[in-house]
């Protein structure tokens, strides 16, 4: 069932999206070689209980963490470590802040240093790939269209579509319905309309589509081992229009001339 947001739901779950926007901002301020993901947890746990949220991902179905860190092939859901990021790497930072009551969910991959340019190139597809998925979201629309807008956008570069993982609505909430795949047929699903938040987070692979998840049953990675990009933002839809959420602003002013 699909969970309706009043207005004055709206203006928590923004809240929400502004704090996870600004903890995002914090986090890209370290990225850089020598960095170990387990300092990129604590900045943001920190930086959120200082706020007043929540990090949401920390005890969601035993998520040991407020980051998901996606490492090169890690797809999603991998653990903070002491693993140090090197020169060449990319690495998705996934994470969920909830501020009185409501969610707001975010991620983005950062190259560190100097990346592969066909590294690059995935970047720069997959996050232009959560565009279109949103230029597609119009109220009227169904979420088939967005679905099929960022399917057709990858593929047609070269890239695969992870299936097993989608968007999804979201609210007081992490995941809520409906379900917002990365690939499939316009015309199909629920109707975007007034009231809904939801996510849309394409999960982007140079290689084949094929992930495994590891032994302990969160980490999900590419079968091939080869890299994959991931982006997202949390939309909502209100005045009979789509309106971003989150914000990737205060990355950008983090990163300066390194942001894409
Ligand atoms: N954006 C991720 C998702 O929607 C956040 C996962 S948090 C976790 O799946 F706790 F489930 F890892
Ligand atoms: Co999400």
């Amino acid at each position: 069932m699909i969970y309706l947001k009043t207005p004055e739901d709206m203006k928590q779950m923004q809240a929400a999206c502004d704090l996870v926007s600004r903890t995002m901002g914090e986090v890209a301020r370290w990225i850089e070689p020598g960095v170990t993901t387990l300092k990129l947890d604590t900045i943001a746990r920190e930086f959120i209980h200082d706020n007043g949220g929540r990090p949401a991902c920390l005890g969601y179905g035993g998520f040991p963490a407020t980051l998901c860190i996606e490492v090169n092939e890690t797809v999603v859901h991998g653990f903070p470590s002491n693993y140090s990021l090197r020169e060449g790497d990319i690495i998705g930072i996934d994470t969920v802040v909830e501020l009185n009551g409501f969610n707001g969910d975010m991620c983005y991959t950062y190259a560190v240093g100097e990346i592969d340019p066909e590294i690059m190139k995935l970047l720069v597809t997959t996050k232009e790939s959560l565009y279109k998925g949103i230029e597609a979201a119009q109220p009227g629309k169904r979420i088939g269209d967005i679905a099929n807008a960022v399917q057709t956008y990858c593929e047609r570069r070269g890239y695969s579509v992870v299936r097993e993982m989608c968007g999804h609505g979201i609210g007081r909430k992490m995941h809520e319905d409906p379900e917002v795949p990365n690939y499939g047929r316009r015309g199909i699903g629920p109707v975007i309309k007034n009231g809904m938040c939801f996510c849309i987070e394409p999960m982007i692979n140079m290689g084949s589509r094929n992930i495994v998840i590891e032994r302990d049953g969160w980490t999900c990675r590419t079968k091939d081992r080869k890299p994959s990009a991931h982006f997202e933002h949390t939309l909502g839809v209100w005045d009979d229009e789509t309106h971003i959420m989150t914000t990737f602003d205060y990355i950008q002013e983090a990163l300066g001339e390194r942001f894409i």
